[in-house]
């Protein structure tokens, strides 16, 4: 007895330690994701200089990697359903390796407007796929954790990249005297900017290798009929019996499901497909990326000094990951719900904090960094992580992978607006207007997860499926 106790925890503690390499694999692609849109930041400049672009086409490069996202994200959902979950990844691995040497390299601007296009999709693409794929991997007790690591990813991923951005413009700064040259000179000196996207084709080495470990979805083979191999899989991650409870239940819930996408219309699931596209709108619609990427010109805007609004920037993107943290740990024990009601609560009041400090000339300029700080930290244990851990569970097996597109690719749809529109609104109503603005529509979605959303802690997928069908 003793002895089956001792075995049982150490196939626990193995099934753990398969989860954790699974997972680490699989967020690389969120730090990929992280890292390839937030780069473009220290670039703009320089890129703008070397091939003397106007507003216009330095809009497009800013923006080319949003619209492939978008792309990217709507257009895998039915290579996912098709071909499997980690084909999308792997195929996301080699487009965001291609864009970034691409990058690089890049001789015009028409190229580089094209090869970020291709890291767009790559992004759009691993977006959509990662959370979907640790949801139906992981067991429902770790399901909400392994897809905020996820998060945790793509929070790294934005300061390295700032990081990376800052060490290489102070090494070209200190080394443009050099005579040297050659091809190290030339991406990391005489055109810096190069070497920030190249950066980017280490770690997406890093993605392709690991990939080629991970196991495919146990859910999608038990769709495919490939039941012997899920089985596999699953007994590395749960115990005999939990195995096959879950294929009982997987087989039983596709055999209700038809492969219509269009099912989501059905009453019921229609709620499924409403906070699956809602959610993600309100999250972007808070304004996350406008503080993000356009964080250093609003604090310079209230009178920081560069270093110093520089230092904010990368402030906010720690901020943004260690509050990560506070999902990972809680939201499986204390649910999706109250994290997301008391985030996004703590993100409005922040937000009306800042429209509030922000036009008062009189108050020290560290107190207008406070309610940012403030919303970066609720945003990052609510509506960051929780977003992707929702979207990934909520929709049923069959068109599992079209639904999540839809979702992933409402997602970018609200990244792009606000970044398009930032800009001009900050210009129509100043910072204070557009915080404003993002307050009111986070106060909207309080109510809105209030009223709709459904607790989904602890519930295994098909339990969660079952659900909307009653
Ligand atoms: C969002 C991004 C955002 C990032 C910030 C992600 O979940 O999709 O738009 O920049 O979180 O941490």
């Amino acid at each position: 007895m003793a002895d089956l106790t001792i075995r049982s925890i150490e196939s626990r503690q193995r099934g753990i330690w398969y989860l954790v390499g699974v997972c680490v694999a699989t967020t690389i692609g969120g730090f990929l994701f992280g890292y390839d849109t937030a780069v473009i930041s220290g670039c703009v400049d320089f890129i703008q200089r070397k091939f003397e672009l106007g507003p216009d086409m330095t809009g497009w490069i800013v923006s080319s990697v949003l619209l492939g996202c978008i792309i990217g994200s709507a257009a895998s959902g039915a290579i996912a359903d098709r071909f499997g979950r980690k084909s999308v990844l792997q195929l996301s691995s080699v487009l965001l390796l291609l864009s970034a040497i691409g990058s690089m390299l890049a001789q015009t601007v028409t190229q580089l407007v094209a090869v970020r296009l291709l890291g767009g999709l790559g992004v759009g693409m691993t977006a959509m796929a990662s959370p979907m794929y640790m949801s139906e991997i992981a067991p429902a007790h770790f399901r909400g954790r392994m897809v905020s690591l996820y998060q945790l990813a793509i929070t790294i991923g934005i300061v390295c990249s700032f990081y990376i951005n800052a060490v290489l413009l102070k090494y070209s700064q200190t080394h443009i005297e050099s005579n040297a040259d050659g091809f190290l000179h030339w991406i990391s000196v005489a055109e810096a900017w190069r070497g920030m996207f190249g950066a980017e084709a280490i770690p997406a080495v890093l993605y392709i290798l690991l990939l080629g470990f991970i196991p495919e979805s146990p859910r999608w083979l038990i769709r495919q009929g490939k039941v012997e191999r899920a089985r596999v899989i699953l007994q590395h991650v749960m115990r005999d019996d939990e195995v096959e409870h879950s294929l009982t239940d997987v087989k039983e819930a596709i055999s209700h499901e038809s492969n219509s996408v269009f099912e989501l219309f059905r009453p019921g699931l229609r709620l499924a497909l409403l906070i699956g596209i809602a959610l993600p709108l309100f999250s972007q619609f808070s304004g996350i990326n406008a503080v993000m990427y356009f964080g250093p010109t609003l604090l310079k805007d209230v009178g920081f000094e560069v270093g110093g609004a520089m230092g904010g920037a990368i402030l906010i993107g720690i901020i943004n990951c260690l509050f990560t943290g506070i999902a990972i740990w809680k939201v499986d024990s204390f649910g999706r719900r109250p994290l997301l009601l008391i985030g996004v609560s703590g993100a409005c009041l922040s937000l009306v904090g800042a429209a509030l400090l922000f036009p008062m000339a009189d108050v020290p300029n560290l107190w207008k960094l406070v309610p940012l700080l403030t919303y970066c930290a609720c945003f990052s244990f609510s509506y960051g992580p929780v977003c992707w851990v929702v979207i990934g569970e909520i929709f049923p097996i069959r068109y599992r992978g079209r639904a999540v597109s839809i979702a992933t690719a409402a997602i970018w749809l609200g990244a792009f607006s606000v970044s398009q529109l930032f800009p001009r609104m900050l210009k129509q109503f100043g910072a204070a207007g557009c915080f404003g603005i993002y307050a009111g529509l986070t106060a909207c979605a309080i109510v809105f997860i209030y009223y709709f959303l459904q607790e989904t802690k602890g519930r295994t997928l098909e339990q969660i499926e079952q659900g909307w069908v009653k």
